[in-house]
């Protein structure tokens, strides 16, 4: 896919289709993460679990245990780790603190490419940095968009059917979020 289309195309899903990535492309996603993605001196310091919905109790407790606005057990959480598949990443011991320190920022780099690899396929993608399991430092949901803008999603903690935010302007959970002014943080001398 073009670079420009898979930037347009990238966008902060919480509302997933039953339709389930072939696996194939999946493996494909990895392949090209252990292939491509850079990693200081190769250590790789950071692991990575791919969960489909084969155990359904763990993918409920991994929901349970997300936050989004208010961190209260009536809270909405966050649906776009409920998608077909989620890829998690923990930190990894690779030693020494030193090399430990990098965990984050290698999985800023893993996460990126995970998610461009993925809308290249043609899939969606959502991030999920607001887990309560402190070993978990970031998820991100694969599978297909289901209603893009808004639409309701099961909520298996609630059990109930709960309205999920849209990834057009005026229905996004980041709407109120703004980007600093590009001249606040990128400077040319
Ligand atoms: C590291 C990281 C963690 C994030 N965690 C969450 C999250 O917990 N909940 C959420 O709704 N969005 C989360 N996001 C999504 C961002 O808020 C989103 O990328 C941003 O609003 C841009 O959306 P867009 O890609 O649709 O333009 C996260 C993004 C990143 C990069």
């Amino acid at each position: 896919m073009d670079w420009q289309q898979i930037l347009k195309n990238k966008k902060q899903t919480f509302n997933w289709s039953d339709k389930v990535p072939e696996r194939k492309i999946i493996d494909q996603i990895l392949d090209e993460l252990h292939t491509y993605c850079p990693s200081k001196q190769n250590n790789v310091p950071y692991s990575i679990e791919v969960l489909d919905w084969s155990n359904p109790a763990e993918r409920n407790e991994i929901f349970k245990n997300t936050w989004c606005d208010s961190n209260t057990p009536e809270d909405r959480r966050n649906p776009q780790v409920l998608a077909p598949y989620l890829f998690i990443w923990r930190s990894r011991d690779v030693g020494n603190p030193t090399d430990n320190s990098y965990s984050q920022l290698e999985i800023g780099l893993a996460s990126m490419f995970v998610v461009a690899s993925a809308v290249n396929y043609g899939l969606d993608i959502g991030f999920c940095g607001c887990h309560n399991q402190d070993d978990i430092i970031l998820s991100v949901g694969v599978g297909y968009a289901g209603v893009k803008n808004g639409g309701k999603f099961w909520n298996p903690i609630s059990q109930k059917e709960e309205w999920s935010p849209g990834i057009v302007p005026g229905n996004d959970t980041n709407d109120g979020q703004v980007k600093p002014n590009k001249s606040d943080y990128i400077k040319f001398h």
